[in-house]
C-alpha cells in the first residue's frame, strides 16, 4: 500500500481527482494518510473533511520565521511518514532538507507542457495567462518528480490540451484541469503505487 500525503494551498480540485481516483479504483493500492496546507482558508482542507482524511494546516503566517515553519512542516511529513508526498496546488517554496530527505518521492502537478510555462513565477492562472500572451496554440499539463530547481524534475507524464479561439485564462485554466490535469495526477500516481506493490 502506498502512503500518501497531498499538500495543498488552494481549491483543491486536483485533491478531489485524487479522492476521487482512490474510492473508484483508478488509483489503486493507495491511501491518503493526511492533507497540508499553508492556507488556513484552503477549500482543499473541507474536502478532506468531507472524505474523512486528516487535514492540517501549517501556515508561515503562525511561525515566527521560515526557519520555524520549515520545521513544522517536516515535523508533520515526519509523523505522517508518506511513501509518496504530492504536491496538488502546493505554492510554498520546499525546505531544501524535504527534497534531500524524500528524494524521488516527491512529484507535482504543473499547468503548462515543461518546459514551456514554467520556473520561478509561473503559478496557477499565471501560467495561462503568460501562454494566451504568447499565443501557443497547445498547451497542457505535466507531472514531474521534484528536485532542488523549479519545475525541473524528471517528466513522468504530459498531456496537450488545445488553445481556442476568444480563451480567457479561466476558461483554459478549467480546460487544462478537466481535459489533462485530473487524468494524469491520478494516473501517475496509480502507476507509481503499483510498481511499488
Ligand atoms: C492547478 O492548476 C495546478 O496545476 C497548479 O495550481 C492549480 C491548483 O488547483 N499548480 C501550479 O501552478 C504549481 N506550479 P487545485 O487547488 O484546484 O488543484
Amino acid at each position: 500500500m502506498l502512503n500518501i500525503v497531498v499538500c495543498v494551498s488552494g481549491g483543491g480540485t486536483n485533491l478531489q481527482a485524487i479522492i476521487d481516483g482512490v474510492k473508484n479504483g483508478a488509483i489503486r493500492n493507495t491511501k491518503i494518510v493526511g492533507v497540508i496546507s499553508n492556507n488556513a482558508g484552503a477549500y482543499a482542507l473541507n474536502r478532506a473533511k468531507e472524505n474523512e482524511i486528516p487535514g492540517f494546516c501549517i501556515s508561515p503566517k503562525n511561525y515566527e520565521n521560515r526557519a520555524a515553519f520549515n520545521e513544522a512542516f517536516l515535523d508533520k511529513l515526519a509523523e505522517l511518514n508518506p511513501d509518496l508526498i504530492v504536491l496538488a496546488g502546493f505554492l510554498v517554496i520546499l525546505p531544501e532538507q524535504m527534497i534531500a530527505t524524500y528524494r524521488d518521492r516527491i512529484i507535482n502537478i504543473h499547468p503548462s507542457l515543461i518546459p514551456s510555462f514554467c520556473g520561478t513565477g509561473y503559478y496557477g492562472l499565471k501560467v495561462h495567462e503568460e501562454a494566451l500572451k504568447r499565443g501557443v496554440k497547445v498547451t497542457g499539463a505535466t507531472v514531474h518528480y521534484v528536485d532542488e530547481g523549479t519545475d525541473t524534475g524528471r517528466i513522468i507524464a504530459q498531456k496537450a490540451v488545445e488553445v481556442l479561439d476568444g480563451d480567457t485564462p479561466e476558461v483554459l485554466q478549467r480546460r487544462v484541469m478537466e481535459q489533462a490535469e485530473w487524468i494524469i495526477l491520478p494516473k501517475a500516481i496509480d502507476e507509481i503505487a503499483m510498481r511499488e506493490e
